[in-house]
């Protein structure tokens, strides 16, 4: 799936920017990095805001002097994903073939940032285009237009990669690894993610605070009954239900327990744990 937003575009307002809460130093090394164009890696397991960073980012960064908005553009890598889907292609018409960029090379000629996200899932073919984009050269090589586009000034290549998947084998190679800045993006803390829930998902504050407790407890449970913990998305998502009306601790159920497994002994210990923490109230 390809998108492009504009920043400020998120909200209701032009000029609003879209929420995001610092977990730790990431906006300040993330300017750092773009200042010299430096490509960057977001790592971290799903819904802890990666995606919400760089929406957050791209606007931030547009707030310059010169007026100059950096836009977003995002690739959401899958097996099927090859480079012609992102480089681009020859398509026919009445008198003959016309070339449209793909999302990458629309990037490298008209500047912004460029987010291959879950970028291991992606062909193997897709990495040999990454590199000379990501190293001193920053070109694009386009073999059906026998082509180098140089980068534009703005660009900047960002990739994700969640490492914590057990159920793939994939793993990014250090040749391509070693292109990147990375940064870590871990659960906040829960004074953190309490005010996140309060403003995502309009919760109560006591009802956000004893989310993300809980949600502090299950990423500590043994592997054994998880592969990986509860995200800040799926907390947001059991906030709206409680605001919506739903009893907290059904809402826990439908968007905790039976989203993050599907094995009925895990289930059982994970409910055990939300109703220690929401079984005795409608808090
Ligand atoms: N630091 C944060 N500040 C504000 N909102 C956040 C933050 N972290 C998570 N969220 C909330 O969690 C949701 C999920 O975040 P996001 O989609 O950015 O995760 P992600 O890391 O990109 O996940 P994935 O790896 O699955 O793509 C956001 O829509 C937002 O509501
Ligand atoms: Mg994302």
């Amino acid at each position: 799936m390809i998108k492009e937003n504009s920043p400020g575009s998120i909200g209701s307002s032009h000029v609003d920017q879209p929420f995001y809460l610092a977990v730790g130093d990431e906006v300040g090394l993330f300017e750092a990095a773009y200042a010299d164009r430096t490509p960057v890696l977001l790592k971290g397991p799903t819904g802890t805001g990666k995606t919400r960073f760089l929406e957050y980012m791209a606007s931030r960064l547009s707030n310059n002097e010169a007026g100059e908005k950096v836009s977003l553009t995002t690739v959401s890598c899958q097996e099927d994903l090859s480079a012609s889907d992102l480089l681009g292609r020859f398509i026919l018409e009445k008198d003959g073939t016309r070339w449209v960029d793909g999302p990458l090379t629309h990037t490298v000629r008209n500047g912004g940032i460029c987010y291959l996200d879950e970028v291991v899932e992606a062909r193997k073919d897709v990495m040999v285009v990454v590199h000379s984009l990501t190293d001193h050269r920053r070109f694009l090589p386009i073999a059906k237009l026998d082509t180098l586009i140089e980068a534009h000034p703005s660009f900047l290549l960002v990739v994700s990669y969640n490492p914590g998947y057990q159920t793939s084998i994939k793993d990014l190679k250090h040749s391509t690894r070693q292109r990147f800045v990375a940064i870590e993006f871990s659960y906040p803390t829960v004074e953190l993610e309490s005010e996140i829930l309060i403003y995502e998902g309009g919760a109560e504050p006591a009802v956000a605070e004893r989310l993300s407790a809980l949600a502090a407890n299950l990423r500590n449970l043994n592997n054994d009954y998880l592969i990986e913990g509860p995200s800040t998305r799926l907390l947001v998502y059991a906030s709206r239900l409680i605001a919506r009306g739903v009893s907290p601790q059904r809402a826990c159920i439908a968007a905790i327990a039976d989203v993050v497994t599907d094995d009925s002994v895990s289930r059982e210990a994970i409910v055990e744990v939300i109703t220690a923490y929401f079984g005795d109230s409608d808090t």
